[in-house]
């Protein structure tokens, strides 16, 4: 299993200190904040990461990560170009999962303290070309993805609804998804969405008409730091999280 963590992006939420640096390297903690899914990555086995950043601060990444190593793990580096949304930063891990080889993709300001190898074990279990995502219920689901389950088999999301208005359910879909090599015919096939990008959600939704996206439930906290308030709260959250 590989692991993608997608550190792109602008940070558009964070502003002004995201002119300064990407979001994903802002303080969390002792740390900057992309240091904690590489942390819940290896502790889950998975060591094999690429990491996809913008050009803004892509010194910055090496000068901190460099190879990997000295947090126990080999890192490749690409870079989006422009802000064209998750899935086409996505599609930059194509060739970097060889193929029959699976791999778990993270959003780089999604922070928790989920072991993450149960629910790697249970999508190596389904069959190929299906996908799983995590999700976590919320308070405000109309912030997030927010998945509908499917009223014959519960085991399978029927369809997620992206920043819904009025919520079918309490729950976030989280940016913690697993995939195979099926995912990047599926990328070709989605369209730009209004706002001009790939979005993820009509990627998984592919998946979904097709009864072919399965999900797990985080069971500790959560929180996608893009927001000041949710910054300040990890940041608390993470303090002593890392070494
Ligand atoms: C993205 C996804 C959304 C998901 C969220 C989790 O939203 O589009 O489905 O719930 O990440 O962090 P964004 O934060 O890019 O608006």
């Amino acid at each position: 299993m590989k692991g993608v963590i997608l550190a792109g992006g602008t940070g558009s939420r964070l502003y002004p200190l995201t002119r300064l640096m990407n979001k994903h390297l802002l303080p969390v903690g002792k740390y900057p904040m992309v240091c904690y899914g590489i942390d819940r990555l290896r502790r889950c086995g998975i060591t094999d990461i690429l990491l996809v950043i913008s050009k803004q601060s892509a010194g910055l990444y090496m000068d901190f990560l460099g190879s990997g190593a000295s947090f126990g793990v080999t890192l490749t580096y690409k870079i989006q170009e422009a802000a064209g949304g998750i899935a086409e930063a996505l599609e930059l891990a194509k060739g970097f999962v060889p193929s029959g080889e699976r791999f778990l993709v993270l959003l780089g300001d999604n922070l928790f303290l989920d072991d993450l190898t149960p629910y790697v074990d249970s999508y190596l279990r389904q069959p190929a070309g299906t996908a799983k995502v995590l999700l976590k219920p919320v308070n405000d689901a109309r912030r997030y993805g927010v998945p509908v389950f499917d009223s014959q088999n519960s085991a399978w999301i029927a369809y997620i609804e992206e920043k819904p208005q009025h919520p079918k359910t309490g729950y976030c879909v989280t940016g913690i998804y697993m995939y195979d090599e099926a995912v990047f015919d599926i990328i070709r096939r989605v369209s730009p969405s209004n706002r001009g990008e790939l979005e993820i959600t009509d990627v998984n939704n592919i998946y979904a008409a097709d009864r072919k996206l399965s999900y797990d439930i985080l069971k500790e906290w959560w929180s996608d730091a893009g927001t000041f308030q949710s910054l300040r709260e990890a940041g608390e959250k993470l303090r002593d999280a890392l070494p």
